[in-house]
């Protein structure tokens, strides 16, 4: 792969996955506040490629970012911009990771694509991620959509981690159909996309798009009972508990097929083997 000196933003979960499949990239982890800051990172760094891993999530969720507009304002829309400034007076090949978040359905069973426009404004953290993307879309940049993050090692911004916790806490859970990104095929796509230069936003979801229900029965079947009976809502009851709505949806994958010439490897094909891997990282930690 010719990405001769990347830089990593972010100190993240996304991030870790990009560090581990490219050990010589440097992993920029100081917050950048300002133009300036992220004119001295590529003076100093000189990097061909950033892959921009930074950004406002929310702690402990994205209800966080409903009473920090600023903050979450700056982290997922200015900062992008200043990065994309800078990279595109240098010539450096920006990637920026946006998110499957600002939509809501199935789009009548087609998925969302890429030039659909967004359809979720229910939270600020979705509304900042849709701005981010239209202002970067002015700028030679790569947008990557992530959404639903997965991975067969336990982490506690994993998708299946998340639902074995509210599961374990006794709390709701929302069924409705996703898509999701098994994060090792994500980075690898997104990887991909940059070595052949790509700009432009692509949706880098799996295909087989399933519930959260799906999701933890597949987990359960395998390894036993739930601890206790879980309680499944609607999106719409689910929306009376939070500060923030949540969106559920799901993307097109036709786009980045076409690019790389094959779809992603599909997700409920593969439950087995990641549910599996998941559960042998649960029992050496235990
Ligand atoms: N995880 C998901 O479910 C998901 C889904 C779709 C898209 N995404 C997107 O993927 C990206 C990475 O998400 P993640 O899950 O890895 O989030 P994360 O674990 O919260 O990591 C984001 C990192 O960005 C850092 N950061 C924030 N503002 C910064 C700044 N001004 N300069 C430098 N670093 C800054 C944060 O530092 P502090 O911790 O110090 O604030 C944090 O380390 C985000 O853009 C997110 O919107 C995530």
């Amino acid at each position: 792969m010719s990405l001769d000196r990347p830089l990593i933003l972010g100190k993240g979960y996304v991030s870790s996955f990009f560090k581990a499949k490219l050990p010589q990239a440097i992993h920029h982890q100081e917050k950048i506040r300002s133009l300036q800051d992220a004119q001295e990172l590529c003076s100093s760094f000189q990097p061909t490629h950033i892959i921009n891993c930074a950004g406002i999530t929310g702690k402990p969720n994205v209800d966080w970012c409903e009473s920090h507009a600023s903050e979450t304002y700056f982290g997922n829309v200015i900062l992008p911009l200043f990065l994309a400034s800078v990279t595109t007076k240098q010539g450096i090949h920006l990637t920026h990771v946006g998110s499957g978040c600002i939509y809501e359905g199935n789009n009548n069973g087609q998925g969302f694509s890429e030039e659909d426009a967004p359809n979720f404004s229910g939270s600020l953290y979705s509304r900042s991620k849709a701005v981010a993307e239209r202002v970067l879309q002015d700028f030679p940049v790569l947008q990557v959509r992530l959404r639903m993050p997965l991975d067969s090692v336990p982490h506690p911004r994993n998708l299946l981690t998340k639902l074995l916790n509210y599961a374990e806490q006794g709390n709701p859970i929302v069924s409705a159909l996703n898509s999701i990104s098994y994060l090792p095929d994500f980075t690898h796509a997104t990887l991909a996309l940059m070595d052949r230069g790509k700009t432009g936003i692509y949706n880098i979801v799996n295909p087989g798009a399933i519930t959260h229900e799906e999701l933890l029965n597949a987990y359960f079947s395998q390894f036993g009972l739930p601890p206790s009976p879980i309680r499944f809502i609607s999106p719409g009851d689910l929306d009376k508990l939070t500060a923030a709505r949540r969106s559920n949806c799901v993307l097109s994958d036709d786009k980045l097929a076409q690019e790389i010439g094959s779809r992603l490897p599909n997700l409920k094909e593969n439950l087995v083997q990641i549910i599996t891997e998941y559960g042998a990282h649960q029992r050496k930690v235990q």
